[in-house]
């Protein structure tokens, strides 16, 4: 196997969840059973949880010059995560409003802040220095013409795009030709394309002639590849805590295990592994397993 050297061009955030059987309706006040801090953020679970599958993660991106800032650097630091890319700005950290319910699903509102002003000469510059880059990763809490940049530059630089248009926004023709693995969730395939992925058809008019993976929750993900070639994988059955960051558990090992030399297929069935086992747990990189536990799934 090969060295796995990632970078995420992305968002940092820290979530500030409140844990509650019933969510309130509009007008109504609700009690809840418990509230949390923890590191989140697309970008940022997706780096992380690269680092515990073995990867050397680069992140870029752009932190608060604050108290949440700092406590999102010191964590990267921690994990070994190399943050030569991670700037600060006056502008605050981004922070993610989490509720999540008694089924552990979640609503969230994301407040961008210090997130919106990555600098795209210091992604691109990142992206051409970083030695031995091979797989580059993003998601749509930055802005586009960012992500656009970062990409031209992985594809020039001989890399591997995986983006995660997640949350959803239009994605320009530009970007979309600049990616080699689109990995959106059920949702955001929907408002991709207007279908539903349970389709054969719709997954393979989904984007001819390139790789997509549609993660489809408790019923594992579907991977389409270049030739229109359709394969399903079935997600372990697990009690549901929180699915918070879930996503970004299969997105980050799905990033590292190509970047380390295993097949798509391969790829696919350990990401789908890491996300089940987080979804057990709170939170987003709280919910992470360990690297001794990764070690143990396949
Ligand atoms: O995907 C989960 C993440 O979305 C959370 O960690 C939150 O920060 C938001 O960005």
């Amino acid at each position: 196997m090969s060295k796995a050297v990632i970078a995420v061009v992305g968002s940092a955030m820290i979530d500030l969840t409140a844990y509650a059987s019933l969510i309130p309706a509009p007008g109504q006040t609700l009690e809840g059973d418990l509230f949390t801090t923890g590191f989140g953020g697309k970008g940022a679970n997706q780096g992380v949880i690269g680092a515990l599958c073995g990867a050397q993660v680069h992140f870029i991106g752009k932190l608060g010059n604050d108290l949440f800032g700092d406590s999102i650097y010191e964590n990267f630091k921690q994990l070994g995560i190399d943050t030569k890319f991670v700037d600060r700005s006056d502008t605050p950290n981004g922070v993610a409003h989490i509720w999540v319910d008694g089924d552990g699903e979640n609503r969230i509102i994301i407040i961008p802040g210090a997130n919106h002003e990555i600098d795209i000469n210091r992604a691109v510059e990142g992206i051409k220095t970083i030695p031995e880059l091979s797989v580059v990763v993003a998601q749509c809490e930055i802005k586009q013409e960012v992500t656009v940049a970062a990409f031209k530059a992985a594809k020039e630089h001989g890399c591997l795009t995986i983006l995660n248009p997640a949350p959803f926004q239009e994605l320009s023709t530009q970007l979309l030709a600049l990616t080699d693995w689109l990995i959106p969730n059920e949702s955001e395939f929907f408002s991709i394309c207007g279908q539903d992925p349970s389709s054969d058809p719709a997954l393979i008019n989904f984007r001819p002639g390139k790789n997509s993976i549609v993660t489809l929750g408790a019923h594992g993900a579907v991977l389409i590849d270049t030739n229109g070639a359709i394969t399903r994988c079935a997600a372990p059955t697990v009690k549901v805590v929180d699915t918070t960051g879930a996503g970004d558990a299969f997105v980050g090992t799905f990033a590292y295990a190509l970047a380390s030399g295993k097949t798509a297929l391969e790829a696919m069935k350990l990401g789908i592994s890491v996300a089940s086992l987080s979804v057990t747990r709170k939170g987003a990189q709280s919910s992470y397993p360990t690297q001794t536990e990764i070690a143990t799934l396949s």
